[in-house]
């Protein structure tokens, strides 16, 4: 096969069709299920997004309610996965422990199921799964942080939403409305984004008739690496090393000589700027505003501008994610959680869609290792002599 066949990184592969999110790089738009996301984020609250993501449609006020019912039932942590977080070491990464967590919950939930074939769950069955992990997670993300600091988890509060109930349990008091929406609409934005890598992987999972939360755990693996769910936390790594907006120039000139990516900036798909970043800008505008945190805002556009200005590529959404959910209280190391609680959502309508018209994912290599070659002294007599002297190996 001639090099120029091989599409390095699926660039520009078109591997199935999807009807939960169209990602248009030329009009700078992002729809969930036709809608703008930025009117979503403006207008929902993330469960009924979560909603619409699964269902195909906004709910009514009975379906959202509904949906909140069950949502505040799966809440809180259960003795199992309060054990499985415990079981990582305090200063695993959050990821580990979410990862962990989350395989935990999957294996009490299809313990007794019986075969493989039992665990892949009928549709109805599925959407329940989704509807329990998207409920969970919050409450493992905040016990995450907590433990790190050396407090007790937060019980869930049945009178908060989600957003608000979230940062309830995370900081253990109630949060301001402006952090709420800011953080509420970040939710949204983190929702849903197409064939990403993540969302990729989860429903290569499902295409071999695994189970859902296989496939979320695989998805949770995806997300951690820096070039795609772990930017949020590497922005606010690179924030501390720069410290003030009067030393971006500097910064920037020994980093782009040294070949360095600039977390935060550049887009797989977007090459004229992220569509969601605007929402998220303003949202991290009002947070600034809220806690009075100018310096943050003069920080952030520096580096925007002088980047833009030296290699014309922008910011994504994890650029103005990482200093909103910083400032929200956020430990660092919590931001990919963050990024988990919102994307399972989208990661479990792929999933579904996938399961509903499911080929098995299995891409073709071309082979560019040493020519066929073989062992000295071999013939078909010594290869039997070998299989009967040495069974063990011959079996593995
Ligand atoms: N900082 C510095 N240079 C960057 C860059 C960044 N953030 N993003 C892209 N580039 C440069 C590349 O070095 C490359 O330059 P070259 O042609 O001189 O080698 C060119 O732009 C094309 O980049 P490439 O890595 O091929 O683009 P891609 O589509 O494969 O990569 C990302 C997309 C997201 C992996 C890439 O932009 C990146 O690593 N960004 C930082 C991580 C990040 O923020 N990830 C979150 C994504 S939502």
């Amino acid at each position: 096969m001639a090099d120029t066949d091989i599409k390095k990184g699926l660039a520009g592969v078109v591997a199935d069709a999807t009807a939960i999110s169209k990602v248009n790089p030329d009009t700078n738009s992002l729809l969930y299920r036709g809608y703008p996301v930025q009117e979503l984020a403006a207008t929902q609250p993330f469960e009924a997004v979560a909603y619409l993501l699964w269902h195909g449609e906004l709910p009514t006020a009975d379906q959202l309610a509904q949906l909140r019912e069950t949502e505040r039932a799966h809440r809180a942590l259960t003795d199992e996965v309060r054990r499985a977080i415990e079981l990582s070491p305090l200063d695993a990464h959050p990821m580990d422990e979410i990862r962990t967590a989350v395989s935990a919950i999957g294996a009490a939930d299809l313990a007794g199921i019986g075969t493989v074939m039992d665990a892949v769950g009928t549709p109805e069955e599925n959407l329940q799964r989704s509807l329990r992990l998207f409920a969970a997670i919050p409450a493992i993300v905040a016990y995450g942080q907590r433990r790190r600091r050396g407090q007790d988890a937060v019980a869930p509060r049945d009178d908060l939403d989600y957003a608000a109930n979230f940062l309830w349990m995370t900081f253990g008091e109630e949060a301001d409305d402006v952090v709420v929406d800011a953080f509420n609409r970040s939710m949204i934005l983190y929702a849903e984004h197409s064939f990403n890598a993540s969302t990729f992987t989860a429903r290569v999972i499902a295409s071999t008739l695994s189970d859902l939360y296989s496939a979320v755990v695989g998805a949770i693996g995806a997300l951690k690496g820096p070039l795609h769910g772990g930017a949020n936390e590497a922005v606010l790594h690179i924030f501390d090393e720069i410290g003030e907006a009067g030393n971006v120039t500097a910064w920037l000139d020994e980093a782009l000589a040294e070949k360095r990516k600039i977390m935060g900036f550049g887009h797989r798909v977007y090459k004229r700027g992220d569509s969601r970043v605007p929402t998220m800008k303003a949202a991290l505008d009002s947070l600034v505003e809220h806690f009075q945190r100018p310096e943050v805002l003069a920080l952030y556009t520096e580096l925007e501008n002088r980047f833009v200005e030296r290699k014309g590529i922008y910011p994504n959404l994890d650029y103005p994610s990482g200093p909103a959910y910083n400032l929200i209280g956020f430990d660092t190391l919590t931001f990919t959680p963050l990024f988990v609680a919102a994307r399972v959502t989208g990661w479990t309508a792929h999933i579904m869609e996938q399961q509903a018209s499911n080929a098995l994912i299995r891409p073709l290599s071309a082979y560019n290792g040493v020519d066929e070659r073989h062992i000295e002294g071999y013939t078909a007599d010594t290869a039997a002599v070998h299989v009967a002297s040495r069974p063990e190996e011959a079996a593995g």
